[in-house]
Order: C-alpha cells, then structure tokens, then sequence
C-alpha cells in the first residue's frame, strides 16, 4: 500500500526511481509519480493508473532531468485516485516536495490552519499539508524544519523530501510506516522496501520510528529528534534478486504457487533435527508455557485464515482453548487477555497495521507475543517477543500463496514443539507426524503435477456469477481461504460455509447450476460431508469436490480434484493447493489482472 523510492548520486534518476517504483507496484497503487531536481528547479511528473502511463510519458524516465529525484505509488485514501492527488506533492511556491506513506490523522486541523494564513492547496491528500507545513515553517535549515513539523503530525508516516534550497541531499523519516535506506557506492537510496532496491545494493538501514535519514550522494547519516546521531548496523540482505522477478512466467502469483514445495522445504527442515523439531527461536519455557491458559492468535486476511486452521491444530494437539481475531476488531473489544495469555501474531509482511496494533495491545496487558513472519526485520518480527521466520522469500502477487504455506508449516513446527514440550502427544503419533511433515513438500509438488485437471474444471465455470466453498472442521477452515483467493483474483463473489450449517439459510441460494466447492479431506468426517454435498445436489448444485485418494467413490457425486492421503494434520496444505490453482486458472480464463487485483494492496499499511 503505497510505495516509495528515491535516488541520489551521480547518475540520472529518472530510470532508477521508475524501475523501483516497478518492482514497488506490488504493494497496491492507483496513481504513480516522481520529482526531480533539475538544476533549476523540482520537475514533477504524475499520472493516475497504472505506472505504464508515467513510463510512457518519461521514456523510463529517460527524459526525466536530475540525479537527485524520489518516486512514489499511491493507494488512495484521502482524495480520489488522480492526477492532482497523485504523489509528489509540492509546497505552494514549488521549492519542497514530498511522498507520504501511512496517514495523517490531524491533517484537516492543518490546513484549516494553513488555509487560514493564506495558503492555497491543491490536492484533497492529508500528504500535501507535509509539504505545506515544511515551506511554512522554512527558515533555511531543513533538518530543523522537518523535525519541527514532525512535532505537529498525528498519524502514521513514511516520508522523502526533497527541495530546491538543498539539492545535494534527501531527508528521509520514518513513523509506524516501513522505510528503508539503500546504501550504494557513490549512490544512496530510500525505499518501502527491499524489492524496489536490490538491483542496485543488498546494504541496508532499516529506519526505525522517529529516526531521521540524511542522504548526500556519498554518505547517509541517521539521527533522532534531538538532532544526535544514531548509530545503526549495516544489514545485509539475502533475498535472491531472481526472487522477485517472473522468471519466464506470465504470473508473480503462479510462479510463487510452483515455488511452494521449496518454500515450505525452506521453513520445515532447518527446524527438523534427528527426527526431532526445534524451534531455537522460541525462548518460552516449558514451565512459562504450562502457564498458559489460553492462545490468541491474530492476523488479517489470508494469515487470518491460516490462524482458523491453526485453532483446530492447537487445540487438539496442545490442548489449550484457542481464540483467533481479525486484527481489525480484536482492539476495540476490550480482549481478556492477560500473562496467562500467549499471543500469536501471523504476518507476511510484517507491516500490516490492524495486525501491528493489535499485537501491541496484546503485549500492553501483559501477554507474550509469538510471531510467525516473512520479511525480516519488519516491525512485527522486531517487536514481538519472538518470532519465527517463514522463508518463502519475497512474495510479489497481491494474493498470497507461498506465505500462506509456510505460515501453515510454522503452526505444524509449533504444534509439534509445544506438544512434545507439553507432553501431549504421544511418541509414536509424534515420530510419525514428523516424518510426514518432512515428507510434505514432496505432496506439494506432487499435486502440483497434476495442475491439468484444475485447469480443466477452472475452464467449466469461470463463466458463473457466485460460488460457494463449503467444509467441516479444517476442510471449513480452509474453504474460508479458498473462496477468498477466487474472489480476490476473479471478481467471482464467493462464499465459504461450514457444511453443517448450510440447512440454516445459505442452501437457499442453491439453484439449478450452482457451482460448489467441496472439501471432503477429513477423514472423520467423510459421511457427514457426503451427505452435505448429496444434498446441494439435490438442489442442483454443480459439485467439485476437493478429497484424499483413499476415497475414490467422491467421484461418483462430483468432479474431484484428489490429492494424497497424508495425517489430517497435515492435509490443509496439500488441500490448499488446487483452490489457489483453481482461483489462478479462472482469473487468468477471465483476463484478470491477476498479480494486481483492482482495489488491494499487498502490504496494508493504514486501519
Ligand atoms: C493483504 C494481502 C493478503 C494478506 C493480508 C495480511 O490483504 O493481500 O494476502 O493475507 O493483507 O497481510 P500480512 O502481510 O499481515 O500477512
């Protein structure tokens, strides 16, 4: 949700920061832009839509003057998606410029103020009060005027400013929203995060909240409010440049799903000892973790889904009731949650704001927070009290698939961990679950293999307006995840309902040729869900059936993806696959635009 990128050195600009402002494209926008000292003056070049409508307008920002210049994709908050609410935003007399992520919330009491000295705005944006506020309050030192217009901010903030009366330098500053500084040979640069710099340097600064970042094209110094200089570890990153490029493929979002057998290899076997799981990360004790009477799990969209599997996991395997939130709402309920309560946070980026508060109103009544995250060194994974790291790498479409995996195996990793510590799995089932687990991504890839079948019954109903997923226990917990990835990609509207309760209202809304996805995976239930799918059916449902290769005879009652019989456990992951196959295969039929669906954001950086 919006990105930012800047450059300053030697070179020009212009290609850099919209190369960046590419690889940025993931994160959500509707509107993208740049500006560039050109010697004379700052040029700015904006453009609603897609970033192609800016590449064209600057030749790759070829044409773009400068070698001092910051870049921005905006996600529309306040002010609709155009040109005018576009980033940069420029001060009145055009001499500072700024791109903003995150919000401000007091910024319609600042520019009343500002409207009332006399100064004219021209964008709807909370961002343009920045640029505003900084001209306004200019008395030839711009360290000084930013930090004193930070003072007056409310809200969240990562910000680049350039200006005319400082040419040779970027002021860079960071508040609840990620920004990170890019340290090159003769050349610096800032960014929302790595993707958009790793062609030109793996050495980083991650900013952390109210540090300020100076950029000179052959140094970066970093400093706090007080204007005293922080001194900071370079860190290095790792992540493969390849990662986040397609690769051959036409999708980020198919090659991240081909990608999941490696990906969940990655984040299952460096845990896996002598038959044995161990999660050195996990500082808790046993005698802390017989403490607990309760986990709370929290995450949003997709690792919101992962914790509902997580629930059934936990609680059959641990023993302890499990809670699961939607971020979003767990703040504003008063939570009973206290140090008897153990807190797991789920996360891909880290950054997700609903899931960034609610984490910090878990620890602020006293509960220890566990989160499982992908980006390294994000402010979940730094703010927690541990974190367990999923290694999928970078993950660039919008829906999420190898994220999801992985946060999938860390729960298996937990769960297995925690019983064997709590002592509440027995030994042989223990040994046995592991040796599944380690087994897991070659089940993966083996169902990958079959994909032809999915893309067959993808081309059967990507014509039709609604689809219903419909599951009992994990097989419900993982229909909630694949109605959402249809919707998401497709702009199917989809809903998924626990097969039981369909008699309660839903089965309404089954007419002649009403597609059903059912996923019949759990052994125990395997009846009751038959007879869940016969009565749809009855109705006119138009059946896919989503179950393991020990029962052949679903096939009789709906075309059946199969997949193979592994512990129950387990079976979400390999279940998952043909649903985010399905939701590929029929947004690409329907000509979606399927890395970038309309309307989201990859990181969600505002509540
Ligand atoms: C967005 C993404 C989803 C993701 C959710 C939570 O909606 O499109 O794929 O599940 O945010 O993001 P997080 O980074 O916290 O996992």
């Amino acid at each position: 949700m919006c990105g930012i990128v800047g450059y300053i050195g030697y070179e020009q600009a212009g290609p850099f920061l919209l190369d960046g402002l590419e690889k940025l494209e993931y994160r959500g926008y509707d509107s993208a832009g740049v500006c560039l000292n050109d010697g004379n003056a700052l040029v700015v070049k904006k453009s609603k839509g897609k970033l192609k409508v800016l590449k064209d307008l600057t030749e790759d920002g070829r044409t773009l003057k400068g070698t001092v210049g910051i870049g921005h994709t905006r996600w529309a908050t306040h002010g609709e998606p155009s040109d005018v609410n576009a980033h940069p935003h420029l001060s009145e007399s055009g001499r500072f410029a700024v791109v903003h992520n995150g919000i401000i919330e007091n910024y319609q009491q600042l520019k009343d103020y500002l409207t009332s000295k006399g100064i004219e705005f021209r964008s709807m944006t909370d961002t343009e009060v920045i640029a505003q506020l900084i001209e306004y309050y200019y008395k030839g030192d711009l360290i000084d005027t930013v930090i004193k217009v930070l003072e007056k901010l409310d809200g969240s903030y990562a910000l680049g400013v350039i200006s005319q009366e400082n040419p040779d330098e970027i002021v860079a500053v960071r508040k609840e929203s990620p920004l990170i500084i890019g340290l090159g040979e003769k050349e610096n640069f800032i960014a929302s995060d790595v993707t958009a710099i790793l062609s030109k340097t793996r050495k980083i600064y991650r900013l952390e909240n109210n540090e300020i970042a100076i950029l000179n094209r052959d140094s970066v110094k970093i400093i706090n409010t007080d204007k005293d200089e922080v001194k900071k570890e370079i860190e290095t990153v790792n992540w493969d440049i390849n990662a986040a490029e397609k690769g051959g493929y036409e999708h980020f979002m198919f090659k991240e799903i081909m990608e999941q057998p490696k990906a969940v290899s990655d984040t299952i076997s460096p845990r896996i000892k002598n038959g044995r799981v161990v999660l050195d990360e996990i500082k808790l004790t046993k005698e802390q973790l017989q403490n607990f009477t309760k986990i709370n799990i929290l995450a949003c969209g997709s690792a919101y889904h992962v914790g509902v599997v997580a629930k059934y996991i936990f609680e059959k395997m641990l023993r302890i009731p499990v809670e699961v939130d939607l971020a979003s709402e767990f703040r504003y309920r008063d939570p009973i949650i206290n140090d008897k309560v153990l807190t797991v946070v789920i996360s891909q980026s880290g950054e997700t704001a609903d899931t960034k508060e609610a984490m910090k109103e878990a620890q602020r009544r006293g509960s220890h927070v566990i989160s499982i995250v992908n980006v390294v060194g994000s402010a979940i994974a730094v703010e927690s009290n541990d974190v367990i790291y999923t290694w999928a790498g970078p993950e660039i479409a919008v829906a999420t698939t190898k994220a999801y995996s992985t946060q999938l195996a860390v729960i298996y990793l937990m769960a297995l961990y925690f019983g064997d510590m709590l002592g509440t799995i027995v030994e042989d089932e223990y040994k046995a679950l592991v040796a599944e687990l380690e087994h897991l991504p070659e089940r993966i890839e083996e169902i990958l293999g079959h994909k032809e079948k999915v893309q067959y019954l993808a081309s059967k109903y990507f014509n039709t307006k609604d689809v219903f997923f419909i599951g009992r226990n994990i097989d419900y917990a993982l229909s909630l995840e694949g109605s959402l990835k249809l919707k998401e990609i497709s702009y199917i509207h989809s809903e998924a309902y626990a097969a039981g309760e369909l008699k309660h209202g839903t089965i309404s809304l089954i007419e002649q040729g009403t597609p059903v996805i059912a996923l019949a995976t759990h052994e125990e239930l395997i009846g009751k869900i038959i007879s869940n799918i016969e009565e749809v059916k009855t109705r006119g449902a138009q059946v896919m059936c989503i179950a393991c290769d020990n029962h052949p005879e679903i096939e009789k009652i709906g075309q059946t993806v199969f997949i193979p019989k592994s512990c129950d456990m387990l079976l979400p992951s390999l279940a998952v696959i043909p649903l985010q196959l399905f939701a590929y295969y029929v947004a690409s039929l329907k000509g979606c635009d399927i890395d970038k669906p309309r309307n989201l954001a990859k990181s969600v950086t505002v509540e």
